[in-house]
């Protein structure tokens, strides 16, 4: 969560640091709960929880990048996956890809600017069989079409 001129908010940090105050080794759940606070891990809240636990910053960046977990880019509201293994790819999802990048001004990888969405592009999930795959939100739908996508992504949008 960011203050109306853009910059972070680090006094969300204090209730984390009060609930962990005085405990060793807590950094992983203090990354975890900042996490869960802004939706990602901004460089000024890393700073700030490096700086509460007296170790370096790149300390803390080195745990952070270890865990597949943390994101340090910020992440929309909305998760959208679409995966590019093999079978996906050949029955067309570099057209649901140019698809959504073109509806929602992103490219593969990126957050809208509103930080309702974040695409991203993951190989071969197991479900080739309903190819092409499209994840919205941790619901993984089957032989996705164009059209249909990009009606579930703002309909999902719309509704929370
Ligand atoms: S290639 Fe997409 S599920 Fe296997």
């Amino acid at each position: 969560m960011a203050t109306s001129n853009g910059a972070v908010d680090l006094s969300l940090l204090d209730e984390v640091f009060e609930q962990y105050q005085g405990q060793h080794g807590a950094l992983i759940p203090i990354l975890q709960k900042a996490q869960d606070k802004y939706g990602y891990l901004p460089p000024e809240a890393i700073s700030r929880i490096a700086k509460q636990l007296g170790i370096s910053v790149s300390k803390v960046y080195g745990v952070a990048t270890f865990y597949a977990q943390f994101y340090l880019e910020r992440r929309g509201r909305h998760i959208l996956r679409l995966c590019d293994g093999t079978a996906c790819h050949v029955r067309g999802t570099p057209m649901l890809a140019t698809a959504v990048e073109e509806q929602f001004g992103i490219k593969m990888g990126e957050t809208t600017e509103d930080g309702e969405l974040t695409a991203e592009v993951v190989y071969c999930i197991g479900s080739c069989a309903l190819a092409p795959v499209a994840i919205l939100d941790g619901e993984v739908m089957g032989r996705m079409k164009q059209d249909k996508l990009l009606r579930t992504i703002k309909k999902t949008i719309k509704a929370n």
